[in-house]
């Protein structure tokens, strides 16, 4: 098999599933309890907070652990927003993950005025836009460090500049940029900050939430005092120790696996581009998470690609995994400015840790038959 789809989620890293298999095997007490088998539980939450917070260069004090990215997010925006009830508008991006935009259109529904910054065809958001709009009524902005979907890297430090002149604070999803970049929030100097563990070859089910000390936010989910009374819930002990484990190997290689994967994925779009003609590449040429690796090709249905290349134990993406169950083109590559039947047409490639030489050798190979024959049997060509 050739897992091409690492933006979607990663293995889990082998040294990742022994410690979880043995924590399980060793440890059921609940870390809320004080005698021994319970407080031998918190001590390891700890150590998994500190993993994930100095990968992050954060306190562990910072670090809430929640059920997902998804969950991250929303508990950052929702709560960041209820504790200035007296601010009535949110300022985000045209193209964030749903996590964040359908939580933005729950707020527009309770009233809220939510305003999207628009992005140019690399998906750079418009800061120009992001002046004209914020203003000492707004309660936040939020906007990701990088795409998903394209792999672009917003101006987040610029972002935050403008915030700071209004006193508003900043949420980023760095769920996609977490492993791939350097993410450190004291540089970023960023009030709240999202990931999760399943993008880092952790467990499923687990994210945490940066938030700065200091800053105001209302708890989401109510019950016993967990995560400092911020998160209440008995705690999802092997995901967090899976999370923990995983932040720490990150930390260990996350540059070597950096520098080896985008000359790979260089390899694989320069062979993409010499075999494939009229073929269109996504997001930002320098600005961009290299091994996200996105293109379209003009007259061709994703679908059909993917569904070839699964023949081949060849596993990637069209547009996002979120967006895949919806016939409609993404709201990504529509906000870049593609047009919906070139948007239909795009496909996500994305290395990781595992990948080697060899599985862009075998995309390089199949590809271009695959497209050839699709490209015969399409009613649709369009004018290039
Ligand atoms: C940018 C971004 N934000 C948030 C999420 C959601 O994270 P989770 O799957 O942990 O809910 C994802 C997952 O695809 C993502 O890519």
């Amino acid at each position: 098999m050739v897992y091409l789809d690492n933006n979607a989620t990663t293995p889990l890293d082998p040294q990742v599933a022994e410690k979880m298999s043995w924590f399980i095997r060793e440890h059921f007490g609940n870390p809320s309890s004080l005698y021994p088998i319970g407080r031998q539980v918190k001590d390891l939450l700890t150590e998994a907070r500190e993993q994930v917070a100095r990968a992050l260069g954060a306190q562990r004090s910072e670090i809430i652990f929640t059920g997902s990215g998804t969950e991250s997010d929303n508990f950052a925006i929702v709560g960041a927003l209820e504790a200035r009830p007296e601010k009535r508008e949110f300022i985000t991006s045209a193209i964030e993950h749903p996590a964040v935009l359908e939580t933005a259109r729950y707020l527009e529904k309770r009233g809220y005025v939510v305003h999207y910054l628009p992005v140019d065809r690399y998906g750079l958001v418009d800061l120009n836009y992001l002046e004209s709009v914020i203003s000492d009524k707004t309660a936040l902005v939020s906007v990701m460090l990088a795409n998903n979907e394209i792999g672009t890297i917003q101006p987040l430090e610029e972002i935050i500049r403008i915030a700071r002149r209004f006193g508003v604070p900043v949420h980023t999803d760095a769920v996609q940029a977490f492993g791939k970049m350097e993410v450190n929030v004291r540089k970023l100097e960023v009030d709240l900050l999202t990931v999760s563990s399943h993008k880092i070859y952790g467990p499923k089910g687990v994210g945490a939430l940066y938030i700065r000390k200091g800053t105001a936010i209302v708890p989401f989910i109510h019950g016993g005092h967990q995560e400092f009374g911020l998160r209440a819930g008995t705690e999802n002990t092997a995901g967090i120790i899976g999370f923990g484990e995983a932040a720490r190997i990150l930390q260990e290689r996350w540059k070597k696996d950096k520098e080896r994967l985008e000359k790979l994925a260089e390899k694989l779009k320069s062979g993409l581009e010499k075999t494939i003609p009229n073929i269109i590449f996504n997001g930002h040429p320098e600005k961009r998470i290299k091994t996200t690796v996105n293109f379209a090709y003009p007259g061709l249905e994703a679908e059909a690609i993917l569904l070839a290349l699964a023949t081949k134990e060849i596993y990637v993406s069209t547009g996002s995994a979120c967006s895949e169950e919806s016939e409609e083109a993404s709201h990504v590559l529509l906000a870049i400015g593609l047009k919906p039947e070139i948007a239909r047409s795009a496909i996500r490639m994305s290395l990781g840790r595992f990948n080697r030489d060899e599985d862009v050798d075998l995309v390089l190979k199949e590809m271009p038959e695959i497209v050839a024959r699709l490209r015969a049997i399409s009613p649709y060509q369009p004018e290039v």
